[in-house]
């Protein structure tokens, strides 16, 4: 006789498969843009071809005559929408820049006129046929351009309001044994999520639903209300999935508002899907940065000085700045640490946050640093770090809530083989192919931002979980429904999970990697409620006056205690003793240190996110080492990277597939951001030149045929119920130092402009 195994509950940190997947491979999960509407009219979108200037005239003759169209909708006879402010000046949007308000051109790509008509292929060809006369200006593209404007960047926004310094740099550094400084560059680059920028707008009465993916249903909810003069419940924005987003779809863009006036004028339903050449325009995209890093060190490399310098393009309307030296200064032990962030204006469309936002480009010019640092000093790389490693944070002296970076770098030099590294340049080699190893490290703040979640649970078990999370590729469906699992001692395949809809219990932005540790600690906040009623129902009175005498504290009582304890709770008595079957709680969490104003916020669609270097005591950020193999070909420089390697610890990890999945992603693409991807601009016209998916270089499979993910486990009781520091942007920062640190092992040239290219290698 053979007795079964029992099975392994499928609940917080079990690799179970995606909610979403079958869903996703079988193609009926519904976009945005998939969504049916009745009798909808098709918005097409005409855009300016110059980038300063005015539009003088239009001549719409021949675009009316094509069969089908309704309407062409210029800044002549548009509705004039409310001005929206910038996300992080209290507002919801992503640019100040509104459309169709006047004749002015500030950016190439801005929206001039939409065509409306029967059919998409109607409005396309109308588009087309659409006459625009400008006086256009000789507009300013990027750094060096004439006419470009530079300021400090500090306290434009709202949350970047500070150059970190601490100690005297200027003395040390002049006092250093050993002093570096080198400067760096980072390309534009725009997200190009494979769902283009829909909006779908349909009015029931006074009432708008909006089918357009975001990472914000909340946001976008209140920000095109604000636009529309209308009170915010009358707004909902649905989206059960997004395709990709990476931040370009956090903030509400200039399209929604419009397209939602439209159908309101229209009596119709109106959908727009914007090209993906106008999503280079429309939407946000990763600014270029400059920078400039000095590194002052004694003879055995304990750092004593250091500077970080950046430089950042934004728009002429918007000061929009990344600031990643909140990062860089606080990264390393060191006594003497100086920063500065200046905004470059110039003529372009806003940009925004992309996949790990500041430490993309900050820690690319510090990580490279280190390693140009190491070679000076003929010290291993990793030995490097480790002499500076920290345990708590240079500037303010706040301690890490916990901090594995030398055990991920030491478990990740196991694991490449980094023994078998010689350091000397070029002493590496493969028949033609120069052979090369790096590392650097990679961190990220652990954020949180409070959250609401309602969670009804059945006398069989049966388990609805509804909060307005989204599903962005980050897993959302899959490890909220662990974490009611988890809480509720129920099987995962008995939660439905209903999120991307802000009708539900608001969430943050599934941005900054904070999604999963707010929605994950808000559900399992409102199933210990669950769980606390249930509890109370079958606890022997009795036991409930005996257990209060020695009650642990206030507000604890015995019913929260077993609540929020592992104990196990039999729920059909419980169930049966309240005489119900259906338990519904609602719920809303908020973490340490947030605002006393972050629930009201919250239903406003504003974030109070707290966490990273912000936190009152302590800081908190999940860390990671990255290891790259590169070979540059002698004779035609190629370059290829046949292994890419990283180890993380990130705290609690809810489910080792998705994760692993995601940090497989960072890690691909933070090597592509160091060889592949580049916005191209023609500085003449202010144009990006490659805006689709054929010029826009992005890896295939054959750009990274070896991707190691190795994560080592991490409890951290002090950053949020889940014990989650998150984990979307974790895996592709450092990876363009690490190419980069690896090309100079194999040819001893040092690329400090990304991308690199084949010509920029001179062996
Ligand atoms: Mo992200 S760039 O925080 O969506």
């Amino acid at each position: 006789m053979t007795t079964a195994a029992p099975e392994p509950k499928a609940n917080m940190g079990q690799p179970i498969p995606r909610y979403d997947a079958v869903a996703k491979v079988t193609g009926k999960a519904a976009y945005a843009a998939d969504v049916p509407l009745v009798n909808p009219v098709h918005a097409y979108l005409v855009t300016s071809s110059i980038a300063k200037g005015r539009i003088d005239s239009f001549d719409l003759a021949a675009a009316k005559r094509v069969r089908g169209v309704i309407a062409i909708v210029t800044h002549e006879n548009a509705e004039k929408l409310r001005d929206a402010k910038l996300f992080s000046n209290g507002g919801y949007a992503s640019t100040t820049n509104q459309p169709l308000k006047s004749n002015e051109i500030a950016e190439e790509g801005q929206i001039i006129a939409i065509v409306l008509a029967e059919n998409y292929e109607a409005a396309r060809e109308a588009s087309h046929l659409v006459k625009v006369n400008y006086t256009a200006a000789t507009p300013t593209t990027t750094f060096d351009s004439l006419g470009v404007t530079s300021a400090p960047a500090k306290g434009q926004l709202a949350r970047f309001k500070e150059d970190p310094k601490v100690g005297d740099f200027a003395k040390a550094y002049n006092d250093a044994q050993v002093r570096f400084n080198g400067e760096y560059e980072t390309p534009p680059q725009h997200h190009n999520p494979m769902e283009l920028f829909a909006t779908s707008c349909v009015w029931n009465g006074d009432s708008l639903t909006i089918y357009e993916p975001s990472q914000y249903v909340h946001g976008l909810k209140n920000g095109v209300a604000a636009q529309l003069r209308i009170d915010a419940d009358k707004v909902r924005v649905i989206n059960a999935y997004v395709g990709g987003a990476f931040g370009s779809k956090g903030s509400m863009t200039p399209r929604t508002a419009i397209i939602a006036s439209l159908a309101r004028q229209l009596r119709r339903p109106v959908k727009l899907v914007a090209t993906r050449e106008q999503g280079f325009n429309i939407a946000t995209y990763r600014a270029e940065t400059r920078h400039h890093v000095q590194l002052g060190a004694d003879n055995d490399g304990k750092l004593i000085a250091l500077r970080h310098e950046g430089w950042e393009i934004s728009s002429r309307a918007d000061a929009y700045a990344v600031g990643g030296t909140k990062t860089t200064t606080r990264l390393y032990d060191c006594p003497n640490v100086e920063s500065l962030v200046s905004i470059v204006r110039a003529d372009r469309n806003t940009p925004g946050f992309m996949r790990s936002p500041p430490e993309v480009p900050y820690m690319f010019a510090l990580e490279s640093a280190m390693d140009e640092l190491a070679f000076r000093l003929k010290m291993d790389p990793i030995e490097l770090r480790r002499i500076n490693d920290a345990t708590k944070e240079p500037i303010g002296g706040k301690p890490f809530t916990s901090r594995s970076l030398m055990a991920c770098f030491d478990e990740g030099a196991k694991a490449f083989g980094w023994a078998n590294r010689k350091s000397e340049p070029k002493s590496m080699s493969d028949g033609d192919w120069l052979i090369g190893y790096g590392c650097a490290a990679t961190c990220y703040p652990t954020q949180m931002a409070p959250a609401a979640a309602r969670v009804r649970l059945q006398h069989d078990g049966r388990t609805r979980v509804e909060i307005a999370g989204h599903e962005i590729g980050n897993g959302a469906y899959t490890v909220i429904a662990q974490a009611a699992a988890e809480k509720l001692d129920v099987p995962v395949e008995k939660v439905s999970m209903f999120i991307g809809d802000s009708d539900l219990p608001p969430a943050p932005v599934a941005g900054g990697s904070n999604s999963t540790a707010s929605t994950c600690s808000a559900v399992m906040m409102v199933c210990d409620q669950i769980r606390q009623r249930l509890f109370k129902a079958v606890m022997p009175r009795e036991s409930l006056v005996d257990k209060a005498k020695e009650t642990v504290g206030i507000g604890k009582t015995p019913v929260t205690e077993a609540a929020k304890s592992d104990q196990p709770l039999d729920r059909e008595k419980a169930f049966d003793a309240l005489g119900v079957s259906v338990v519904e709680e609602y719920g809303e969490w908020k973490p340490d240190g947030a605002p006393m104003d972050s629930f009201r916020a919250m239903y406003n669609g504003q974030m109070r996110m707290v966490g990273g270097p912000e936190m009152k005591d302590k800081i908190a950020y999940a860390f990671g080492a990255e290891f790259v193999e590169v070979r540059v070909n002698r004779w035609t420089h190629e370059i290829r990277v046949p292994r890419l390697l990283g180890v993380f610890a990130a705290g609690h990890i809810m489910n080792p597939r998705t994760a692993r999945s995601q940090l497989m992603g960072g890690l691909i693409w933070g090597m592509s951001s160091a060889l592949h991807e580049a916005t191209e601009l023609d500085e003449r016209y202010a144009r990006y030149v490659n805006d689709n998916l054929a010029d826009y270089l992005v890896p295939v499979n054959a750009d990274a045929p070896s991707v190691e993910v190795i994560m080592l486990s991490e409890q951290d009781d002090q950053i949020n119920p889940a014990g989650v520091k998150g984990i979307g942007e974790l895996g592709n920062v450092g990876t363009n130092a690490a190419v980069c640190n690896a090309i100079f092992n194999a040819t001893g040239q040092r690329i400090r402009r990304l991308p690199v290219r084949l010509e920029q290698i001179e062996t």
